[in-house]
């Protein structure tokens, strides 16, 4: 009994001890009303303002006296946004289940906790957020937040809803309408959230993607539908990848699913725990571009986007393995092949025998036009002309630079004198008449 105590007081510290504040610096954007003036367009208004995750869970390692919680201005200002996003440590506690209105947690907290001291941009822009007139009440406000960290490909888009203010100041917020907090915040908690882990991905040609895309809720009743849809945009055309609903319901999940784009899939089980990454297998050309994962579940709607970009390094051959020199001059062909993107970079190398370290080649000799295969890789040549003067043992490298190469790849042929060749006839010549002349004596 007491060691039961000692471990839920450890885990009670582990869990809960340590919480801190993570404060980011957002942008409100408000589409203009009235102001779009001779353009026609509708024009963006941006206001700055503050989000701040209270009492978000950190590890037991973490120095709190470089977190410092977040103290509100002592002078409430109707001006200023700052809007508080509540974490309950509760949701953290392993033994005691979330209540039922248990605010998802946020993903990736830590990265956006120590984004200041390493040096990470966190670009962060709220708007307000209408849900369907169905479930409106006139009582509460959304707001979505689009918060993204570039450096490490995350980015996480929240719904939060305003919590009434119990003990309401006599300020409202200038902007919004919205009473304040006495600390002069309004605060929310947060509904739903769409985040992915990994927003930019490369991959090979023909191999398979797994592109990645969460959703939190707090509990829902099973019944609830969830519809997750992908689509590719790419140079301005949009096509649909796939389709799916769902409920979430662990116990038999049933689902619609519209497979728009041949090899790819969703796994149904793992949609329930909140996953709906897209797996896209033997991949082509034509499936590179920007993929928008979209979640609905109730009366929210939210999406991220995903870069996919194809790499396929170049396979490099020369023409022959050996150059002979002849009375005429010859043409020696590097072929580079099967290589994603098109741009690549192809060069011609010497290494003179007296020489210890190659240089250029003067002549870079003519390149062929790019050709293009089946599966959209290409492939381009490049024919160098050795001239019967140049100096035996000197070696011609083919050098090629290509973006899904980390060095660029090289091969090398040494070109070699007519004598070295009748040399060896002389000496091929020479053993078997002796082997002949052998034989006979013997
Ligand atoms: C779907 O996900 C579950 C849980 O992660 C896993 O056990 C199952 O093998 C997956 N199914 C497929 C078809 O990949």
């Amino acid at each position: 009994m007491l060691a039961n105590l000692i471990l839920i007081g450890f885990s009670l510290k582990f869990v809960c001890g340590n919480v801190a504040d993570v404060v980011l610096s957002c942008s409100l954007v408000e589409e203009g009303v009235g102001l779009s003036g001779m353009t026609g367009g509708s024009s963006f208004s941006r206001a700055p303002a503050t989000l701040v995750f209270r009492d978000v869970a950190v590890a037991s390692d973490e120095s709190l006296d470089l977190l410092p919680p977040f103290v509100a201005p002592s002078l409430l200002d109707p001006d200023a946004i700052i809007i508080e996003a509540k974490e309950s440590c509760e949701e953290h506690f392993p033994l005691v289940p979330p209540p039922q209105s248990s605010s998802p947690e946020v993903p990736n907290v830590e990265v956006l906790l120590h984004a200041d001291c390493n040096d990470l941009e966190v670009t962060c822009e709220m708007s307000q957020y209408s849900v369907s007139k169905a479930l409106r009440r006139s009582d509460l406000t959304y707001f979505m937040v689009s918060i993204s960290v570039e450096a490490v490909s995350f980015s996480v888009t929240l719904i939060l809803q305003t919590l009434a203010v119990l003990e309401p100041s006599t300020l409202t917020q200038s902007k919004l309408g919205l009473p304040l907090s006495p600390t002069g915040t309004l605060p929310t908690e947060v509904v739903f959230l769409v985040f992915s882990q990994r927003n930019s991905i490369s991959a090979r040609l023909r191999s398979d993607a797994v592109l990645h895309c969460s959703f939190r809720h707090p509990e829902v009743p099973p019944e609830q539908e969830v519809a997750i849809g992908w689509r590719l945009q790419h140079k301005g055309k949009g096509w649909k990848v796939l389709h799916m609903e769902t409920r979430l319901d662990e116990a038999e999940p049933r689902a619609v699913v519209h497979e728009e784009r041949r090899g790819s899939s969703l796994n149904v089980t793992q949609v329930v725990d909140g996953d709906a990454s897209v797996t896209l297998t033997k991949l082509k050309v034509r499936d590179e571009g920007s993929y928008i994962c979209s979640v609905s579940l109730g009366p929210f709607k939210a999406q991220q986007i995903i870069q996919l970009h194809l790499l396929q390094p170049p396979q490099v051959s020369l023409s022959q393995q050996k150059l002979v020199l002849k009375a005429e001059p010859q043409t020696l062909s590097c072929h580079c092949s099967e290589y994603y993107p098109l741009d690549v970079q192809m060069e011609w190398w010497l290494l003179f025998p007296t020489d210890t370290e190659p240089t250029v080649s003067e002549d870079q000799g003519s390149l062929s036009s790019h050709r293009q295969h089946g599966d959209g890789s290409y492939s381009l040549t490049s024919q160098l002309t050795v001239p019967s003067t140049a100096t035996p043992g000197t070696k011609i490298i083919c050098k090629v630079s290509h973006r899904a190469l980390s060095t660029p790849l090289s091969v090398s042929l040494v070109v070699m004198s007519p004598q070295t060749n009748s040399y060896w006839w002389i000496v091929g010549f020479l053993i078997v008449t002796a082997i002949f002349f052998y034989q006979v004596m013997n």
